[in-house]
């Protein structure tokens, strides 16, 4: 049977298909590799930027990012935000989007968030009310 591990990323999942399984969502695996090491190596600069990983037999197969924004109203309350969840398209449908939702949720309690949010199109609520989310509020966007 094969083995499922979630756990944040590591530069060497960049070796490990991180970027190819991000192309179910977006293609990525074109990124020259230097550049993809100076972006991880950004993210990995700050605490509230966590990027979580599903490790499947020695390959990743699914990623989920989550921020961590600390507020001053709600008594200086964070908020977590999930990002960019995806899993490959060979392996969808087992179970491994929810389980790494869920991980991101039980990592942002554990860091004192009171609630965490996202932005997801209609097709994929049910993925998501599914986990416990609930709609809320309307996603706005501005084009720079
Ligand atoms: C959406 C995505 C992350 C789901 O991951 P997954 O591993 O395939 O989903 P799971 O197997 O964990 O599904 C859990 C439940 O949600 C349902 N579900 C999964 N994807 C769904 C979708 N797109 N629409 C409706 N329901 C969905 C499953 O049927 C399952 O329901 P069940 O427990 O009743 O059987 C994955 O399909 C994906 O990477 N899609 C492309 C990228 C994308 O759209 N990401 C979302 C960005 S907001």
């Amino acid at each position: 049977m094969s083995r499922l591990n979630i756990r944040k990323i590591r530069e060497s999942d960049l070796q490990k298909g991180f970027l190819e399984s991000l192309d179910s969502l977006r293609r990525a695996s074109n990124l020259n590799r230097r550049r993809a090491k100076a972006i991880l190596r950004n993210i990995a600069s700050s605490k509230n930027h966590v990027i979580f990983v599903a490790e499947q037999d020695g390959v990743i197969v699914g990623s989920t990012t989550l921020l961590i924004e600390q507020k001053f109203i709600h008594g200086g309350g964070k908020v977590g935000h999930i990002e960019d969840v995806v899993v490959s398209r060979g392996v969808q449908g087992a179970g491994i989007g929810q389980k790494m939702v869920r991980f991101a949720l039980r990592y942002a309690k554990s860091r004192g968030c009171y609630k965490t949010i996202l932005d997801c199109d209609d097709k994929v609520k049910p993925f998501y009310t599914k986990i416990g989310f609930k709609a809320h509020s309307n996603g706005m966007r501005y084009d720079h």
